[in-house]
């Protein structure tokens, strides 16, 4: 069943695209209009707030955006979550660590234990898909029904979210994870222009020579292992073609490869420009390396963008952003959702969050804060800072493929094997040892 959705999820070339990041009728009317009782009543076109007030009680929300740019996303949220259902009362179960990299492992032992939160964020795709066959999760068919979701997120979204007929999550945002962000300074001093990035890999390595000749020690930085998986998906991307790249999730492309081996041998060249990282360090840290000019370029997740704005960095000034080399014209894909936990002890205060995350006014305020873009496709992109107008242009233009370190391309399992193979990987720089830990990975998970 997996391996069907996966399938059908791979194919999307500017299918989501389609849809999604139009200009539209903006913030079309999601606040207010709080009638009837029944958190499954229908309310109509699109209208949410079918309880008046809300359930009330403690809704527990399990994310990992607890600091910085991610807790401003969350609290964007809970603030509309406030204005809509001033009844209910919002808990913060947020874990620590970018990624999901410390809240994964506790989310899996309270579902395991009988305990879940009201509702947590998983990843659109191979992620999600694993909390519907573990039966972790509820359908919300009604919920989607009474709100009108089926027309406002794309098709190809929602297909992502949905098993044997059922849909079984809200998406939140588009997050793209193929970024290089630079430091517009640094690049100048080196003779570089920002706006000319390099055409492949080879090319950005290059630069990076002259980047270090010009007296800046790590030109690339990284943090922790989620990072390095994240830097390793783009460069097989390039490597391999989008094409090339959705096959390694279908058995289509062999992570035998000559592909595969091209790439880690480039990841291994371009370790050797980046600065030592511990396994734990998170996501800010190597953003800000190049924000303080210590780096020349970060691939990061555009969640990245929060971090240059709440420094006061200037788009196209102080930074650039472009496609991770030798992949202009892919959209590297993850979609942040949320569900409904089997055994909730607030279900109602549930749906109320889910109606706040999938209302037009809930995306806007959450994704103006998060660096990504709507998943609905009637948020208006003017209202929107230019890096996000370039994600939702880029959007509607590129192929689309799924994110590994973001749960949308492999399920939790397999992340994880590839997780520890990138982790050793890091000490041994053994390109043969990651290879085939990455081969045995695909065997045991592969569906
Ligand atoms: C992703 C998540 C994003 C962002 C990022 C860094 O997995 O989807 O919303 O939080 O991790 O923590």
């Amino acid at each position: 069943m997996r391996r069907t959705l996966l399938i059908a999820s791979l194919a999307v070339a500017g299918m989501l695209a389609a849809a999604c990041g139009s200009s539209g009728s903006g913030d079309a009317g999601d606040s207010g209009s709080s009638s009837g009782t029944s958190g499954s009543q229908p309310s109509g076109s699109g209208q949410s707030g079918s309880t008046e007030g809300g359930a009330g009680g403690d809704v527990g929300i399990f994310t990992w955006w607890a600091d910085g740019s991610e807790k401003d996303g969350l609290d964007a949220l809970v603030k509309i979550f406030g204005e809509k259902y001033p009844n209910d009362k919002f808990v913060n179960l947020a874990v620590a660590g970018g990624a999901g990299s410390n809240a994964k492992a506790k989310l899996a032992a309270d579902l395991q234990a009988g305990n879940p939160p009201d509702s947590f964020q998983g990843h659109a795709g191979a992620e999600l898909t694993d909390y519907i066959n573990n039966g972790q999760i509820e359908p919300l068919d009604d919920l989607y029904k009474a709100e009108g979701w089926n027309d406002v997120f794309p098709k190809d979204l929602l297909a992502r979210l949905t098993v044997d007929g059922h849909i079984y999550s809200v998406p939140s945002n588009i997050h793209r994870a193929n970024v290089v962000w630079a430091n517009n300074e640094v690049l100048t001093k080196a003779g570089l222009d920002p706006k000319s990035p390099p055409k492949d890999i080879d090319a950005w390595i290059a630069d990076m020579d002259k980047i270090k000749a010009s007296g800046v020690d790590t030109p690339l930085s990284i943090g922790g292992t989620w990072t390095q998986v994240e830097l390793l998906e783009t460069v097989l991307i390039s490597d391999l073609g989008a094409d090339g790249y959705n096959g390694l999730f279908d058995g289509k492309t062999g992570w035998d490869s000559d592909g595969v081996t091209k790439a880690i041998e480039h990841y291994k060249t371009l370790l050797s420009y980046a600065n030592t990282a511990a396994d734990g360090d998170d996501w800010p840290g190597a953003t800000d390396m190049v924000i303080d000019g210590t780096a020349a370029y970060n691939v990061m997740g555009d969640w990245a963008v929060a971090e240059f704005n709440s420094k006061n960095k200037k788009d196209g000034e102080d930074y650039s952003y472009f496609a991770v080399p030798g992949q202009d014209g892919v959209y590297d894909f993850l979609a942040d959702s949320f569900t409904l936990p089997k055994g909730a002890k607030n279900p109602e205060g549930t749906k109320d969050w889910l109606r706040t995350i999938g209302s037009a006014d809930g995306q806007k305020a959450f994704n103006l804060a998060k660096g990504s873009i709507p998943a609905r496709t009637d948020v208006a992109a003017d209202d929107f800072p230019p890096y996000q107008q370039w994600a939702m242009d880029q959007f509607k233009k590129d192929t689309i493929v799924s994110s590994i370190a973001h749960g949308a391309a492999v399920s939790l399992g397999w992340g994880t094997d590839i997780s520890n193979a990138v982790s050793k990987f890091y000490g041994s720089k053994d390109v043969a040892e990651l290879q085939a830990a990455l081969v045995q990975a695909a065997q045991n998970n592969m569906k």
